[in-house]
């Protein structure tokens, strides 16, 4: 394998040092988490169900507090307006308000003349999800693809520096999946958000994705962080590529347990 040379402090969003979690009820969710995370990169988390990938998230987050280790962050992506958004597998909208006020929520909570200010901006991004006839409905009025987009303009909104998805198209059929897939890498390689993706789908992972964090059954620790080396930009064709292949298979072994990589 070549060598890498290691990153330069600067270009590192995010830094994981030996992070860890133990839930009060004494479940070890995380263990010895290790990772440098580049500014711009797309990286993604795959694991068995209950392997604690939620659970790093909500640490990013500081929903919930480490029990071992550190999370440090440049001091650049720290002091942005609002370092982090987050999407979740559910849309998580407010059924009462439209869609545009969902997307609004972030500036709402803030006050009254942010939402005024962060009005344009709401509009823009639903355009961007193609969303701009749906900004008087109501979520109810919505399919389950749209009120994801939905979820992720809100999260935009504030243009963090730091995007977290959790599984955001786990609930979503195969083509609304592959759509929403292919809208998020445009997204990205537009602005080179740094992203932290949780998924259960390693074609998605890899497609997506800069590497892909592999990690074992709970407590969860990494098995493996994997480069993908494949040309950007990436279409849905790139996943019929024998190098797309060739890396689900490498993944593949490491979640069997039947390959541990370097
Ligand atoms: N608030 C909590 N209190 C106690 N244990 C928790 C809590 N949240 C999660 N856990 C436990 O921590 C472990 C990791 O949970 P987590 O939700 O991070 O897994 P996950 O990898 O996201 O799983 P999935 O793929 O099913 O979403 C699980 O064993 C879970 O039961
Ligand atoms: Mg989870």
């Amino acid at each position: 394998m070549p060598d890498t040379p290691p990153p330069r402090t600067s270009d590192i969003t995010m830094r994981f040092d030996g992070v860890s979690k133990q839930y009060p009820n004494g479940t070890l969710a995380v263990e010895d988490f290790d990772l440098d995370v580049r500014d711009g990169e797309f990286v993604s988390i795959v694991g068995p169900s209950g392997c604690g990938k939620s659970t790093m998230l909500k640490l990013v987050m500081g929903l919930e507090p480490m029990t071992g280790g550190t999370l440090e962050y440049t001091a650049e992506a720290r002091t942005a307006a609002s370092a982090t958004g987050m999407v979740f597998q559910q849309a998580l909208l407010l059924p009462w308000l439209n869609v545009l006020d969902n997307v609004l929520v972030p500036s709402t909570l803030e006050g009254r003349g942010n939402k005024k200010r962060d009005t344009p901006r709401a509009r823009q991004l639903l355009a961007l999800m193609g969303l701009s006839d749906f900004a008087d409905k109501h979520p109810f009025e919505l399919s389950g693809g749209m009120q994801q987009r939905v979820g992720i303009a809100r999260a935009l909104l504030h243009d963090p520096r730091i995007l977290l998805m959790d599984e955001p198209f786990g609930a979503l059929d195969a083509m609304t999946r592959d759509q929403l897939t292919m809208e998020l890498l445009d997204i990205w390689e537009r602005d080179r958000k740094t992203v932290l993706f949780v998924t259960h789908s390693i074609p998605e992972a890899i497609v997506l994705s800069d590497r892909v964090v592999v990690m074992t059954p709970r407590p969860g620790r990494i098995a493996a962080v994997v480069d993908v080396d494949l040309p950007r930009p990436r279409t849905l064709e790139t996943i019929n590529t024998p190098e797309f292949g060739e890396i689900a298979h490498h993944i593949r072994q490491v979640l069997d347990g039947t390959e541990v990589a370097a």
